[in-house]
């Protein structure tokens, strides 16, 4: 394996570097691109920046795979900081709406749009971008209690598809940085099966099309484990390389490559140019923080049972019923989150303040 070491005077500064936060890179941000031959790239303090795999993985896991995670993703406008800095006047687009944004609020990268009867919607929006999230997911406000994601409940026969590929990663994960492979087996370990991908160290993959991230760093993801990343392309294009700006490297990740990467250092992709049509559904394989304090299906299904209604009887009944009471809940949180903060802290779709979920 071709081994690269950066050097520090022909890295970026943190300052410098911080200033590209939210922006959209392109070829001036890197001078050495991995794109034939695996590759192993140290920052200059020694430690490894990224592992680049070329056709690590065999085409037939590919192959099966791809018709089932390209339909993986959806519109989502909750990436935050990825989906890059909002442009002066914004038009914040929903599906086939547009509206317009609210001058003066939210921030850089979120805005709340303007309501058609002219006042200012309680809710903040990242830029429309198209990714999703199959696997597992980790107790929250809105959702106290670990479940499967929507499309590896409803989709089964697609997640099935998924499985060979996200196992097949996971073993290149293995082989190749055994080291943070260890870390990451050590607390799936201590996690339910239950809320595990198979035999595998993930909990949650990311599934994006053709996006090109801002700059930013990963998170929510188990920090002593490590980035993996593939990608399942169709069609003719260039660009996307996935860029490390401080360190000015990329590598153009394609099907059958695998990259292990440093997510917490700050990186985002070149623009994707190519025909119409052309496809690049990459993907995020990761631990997700805190599975490890999930309990057994049963038990978690159990919480969704017993839950309290702020300190109430349990809620247990049928699901309309259910559903009444949780709206409720909802409804009375929300105000109370709004009387002390004027809007929500969008999160992946939840207010972190109060838990209302803003999808
Ligand atoms: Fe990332």
């Amino acid at each position: 394996m071709k081994e690269i070491y950066l050097k520090q005077e022909d890295c970026l500064s943190d300052e410098d570097t911080e200033k590209l936060k939210g922006t959209f890179l392109d070829k001036s941000h890197y001078n050495i691109l991995c794109d034939s031959e695996d590759t192993k790239v140290y920052k200059p303090d020694g430690s490894v920046l990224f592992v680049y795999l070329k056709r690590v993985l065999h085409k037939d896991v590919c192959k099966v795979a791809f018709p089932s995670l390209r339909e993986a993703w959806a519109q989502s406008q909750n990436r935050g900081i990825a989906a890059g800095i909002l442009p002066e006047n914004p038009e914040l687009r929903h599906g086939n709406r547009v509206k317009k944004a609210a001058p003066g609020f939210g921030t850089a990268t979120r805005a709340r749009p303007l309501k058609l009867d002219g006042t200012v919607s309680n809710t903040n929006y990242a830029q429309q971008v198209d990714s999703g999230i199959i696997g597992f997911m980790d107790r929250n406000a809105r959702f106290p209690y670990c479940r499967q994601t929507a499309f590896t409940m409803k989709e089964v026969e697609k997640w099935k598809a998924a499985l060979p590929f996200i196992a097949a990663v996971d073993r290149v994960f293995a082989k190749y940085a055994p080291e943070r492979y260890k870390a990451q087996r050590a607390i799936v370990e201590k996690t339910s099966p239950d809320f595990v991908i198979g035999d595998t160290v993930f909990t949650t993959v990311t599934v994006n099309f053709n996006w090109q991230t801002a700059v930013h760093k990963d998170a929510g993801d188990y920090k002593e484990g490590f980035g993996v990343l593939s990608a399942l392309c169709a069609g003719k294009f260039i660009g996307g390389y996935y860029t490390y700006p401080k360190f000015k490297v990329a590598a153009d990740l394609r099907t059958r490559d695998v990259i292990l990467a440093d997510v917490h250092e700050w990186h985002g992709n070149t623009p994707l140019i190519g025909n119409p049509g052309y496809e690049r559904i990459s993907n995020v394989f990761y631990y997700r923080n805190n599975m490890y304090h999930c309990g057994r299906g049963e038990e978690e299904l159990e919480r969704v049972k017993n839950r309290k209604i702020r300190g109430g009887e349990p809620v247990n009944g049928p699901i309309e019923k259910l559903k009444e009471e949780r709206n409720g809940i909802q409804k009375d949180l929300e105000k109370q989150c709004l009387t002390k903060y004027g809007f929500h802290e969008n999160k992946d779709g939840v207010c972190t303040r109060c838990g209302v979920c803003l999808e």
